[in-house]
């Protein structure tokens, strides 16, 4: 296993440039399984998580050419419903999609429970109530979710979501795009993911209108046609960089953004005494490294992320006095503040809410990736401490960041990745 080796206390200069959503290109990937011609998918960032996708897709029958690192072609004509292997599908969350896109196209979906990072109860049972709105009937059978209709088809309906889920959303569009009938999906997540997705289907010839809204509308049509799609820069990869820079101090631009997604996390780091400036498609961050307590609250887009918490919850570890930070999202996103204690930071927990008393000197220490956030919170951690740090589990921070510790040593980070002791040890005697 790798590890990941800081001694930190460098501030960050330059520009970097940010890959493709890995949120957006999961429910995009797995949305070309609707579609019996083939579709160019460009601006793929080239991360494990991805990787996995695609390795499903290619097992139940997809032929996936990759045409260059960050585009693929993928021709879905030969696809076999409830074949994805237990094995790839149980890796990560973004299998979900497959259940939403099978059940779109062929009335009939099998896959195994979904994995992915573990920041506390993930259900279905949201994305379950969507398909048995559609007409499905829904079971968990051997490990699988098994999804079916007896008609041939889903059938539009209303479906209303008590609870806003970004992945409920995306299967229910997915579900609807080849339905008989009109689809209404209330209380829709707007996560720019959720329009991309739409955009992309609606260039293959869907009928989706309102993404981005609270409320979506689909008329379903008969098939779909190729197109060819370009992924929306990551918004959470950008606002790593960002925190990473306000931690250590020093001047980065990050580039290929898109900066109104960015909002939330610009205006909370101008709050903590950031300069933020937006251009077109690039937002320079400039930091003195001496940056304010605030109070962050995760919400459902356009309010805070769930996912940029723990890469805060680090960078405020470096701040003058106390922030508050309350989780609504997940219950348990908060097992990377163990790490930072082990550090020398002063935090207190009660159930989702945390106060951190920044300025207190913290200092190197081993730390392990919980998840994948939570591993890039301690990346921030470690590179704004005049110390040096190892980062145990980094497979957890490359399933959403490609080439982390390049970009960062470009940045003028002392950072490198290396094998283990163990590693080492079995590579000698080969
Ligand atoms: C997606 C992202 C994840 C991100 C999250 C929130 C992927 C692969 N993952 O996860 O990185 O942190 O959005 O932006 O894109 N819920 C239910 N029942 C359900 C579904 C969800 O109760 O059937 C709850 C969840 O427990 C959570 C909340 O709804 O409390 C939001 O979850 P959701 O938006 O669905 O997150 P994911 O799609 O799993």
């Amino acid at each position: 296993m790798e590890h990941i080796i800081i001694n930190g206390g460098r501030p960050l200069y330059g520009n970097v440039s940010i890959n493709g959503m890995k949120n957006a290109a999961l429910p995009i990937i797995s949305a070309c399984v609707l579609n019996e011609e083939p579709c160019i998918i460009d601006n793929i960032p080239p991360v494990s998580d991805i990787e996995i996708l695609l390795d499903i897709l290619s097992s139940i029958g997809a032929d996936v050419r990759r045409l260059t690192k960050n585009s693929v072609e993928i021709n879905c004509k030969n696809v076999r419903p409830c074949s994805s292997p237990r094995e790839l599908a149980e890796k990560l969350r973004g299998s979900s999609y497959l259940l939403g896109a099978e059940f779109g196209r062929f009335g009939k979906a099998s896959v195994s429970h979904p994995g992915g990072c573990s920041i506390g109860a993930r259900p279905l049972d949201l994305h379950m109530k969507a398909f048995e709105a559609l007409g499905a009937d829904c079971a968990h059978k051997n490990g699988r979710l098994e999804v079916e209709t007896d008609l041939l088809r889903p059938v539009g309906n209303t479906i209303y979501f008590d609870k806003i889920s970004v992945g409920a959303t995306a299967n229910a569009i997915l579900a609807s795009v080849l339905a008989n009938g009109v689809t209404t999906i209330e209380n829709a997540a707007r996560e720019p993911h959720i329009v991309d997705l739409s955009a992309f289907l609606n260039a293959c010839g869907a009928n989706i209108i309102g993404a981005g809204t609270s409320v979506i509308k689909i008329k379903g049509v008969q098939k779909l046609h190729g197109c060819r799609h370009s992924i929306i820069p990551d918004m959470i990869e950008a606002g790593t960089y960002m925190a990473a820079v306000a931690a250590t101090g020093g001047k980065v631009t990050v580039r290929n953004v898109i900066p109104k997604h960015l909002e939330a996390i610009s205006s909370k780091l101008e709050e903590a005494g950031v300069n933020v400036i937006c251009g077109d498609d690039c937002i320079t961050v400039e930091s003195n490294g001496k940056l304010r307590g605030v109070s962050i609250v995760t919400k459902e887009y356009p309010g805070f992320a769930t996912d940029m918490q723990p890469q805060f919850g680090a960078m405020l570890c470096f701040a003058e006095g106390a922030s508050d930070i309350v989780e609504n999202i997940f219950s348990s996103r908060f097992q990377y503040l163990d790490e930072l204690a082990k550090m020398g930071a002063e935090i207190k927990v009660d159930t989702n809410h945390a106060v951190i008393r920044g300025g207190a000197k913290l200092s190197g220490a081993p730390l392990f990736c919980h998840d994948l956030r939570a591993g890039a919170a301690m990346v921030i951690a470690a590179l704004a401490t005049k110390d040096t740090s190892t980062i145990e589990g980094i497979d957890k921070i490359e399933r959403g960041y490609y080439n982390i510790v390049g970009k960062l040593r470009e940045l003028g980070a002392d950072i490198q990745k290396k094998a283990s002791v163990k590693d080492e040890q079995i590579s000698a005697t080969m």
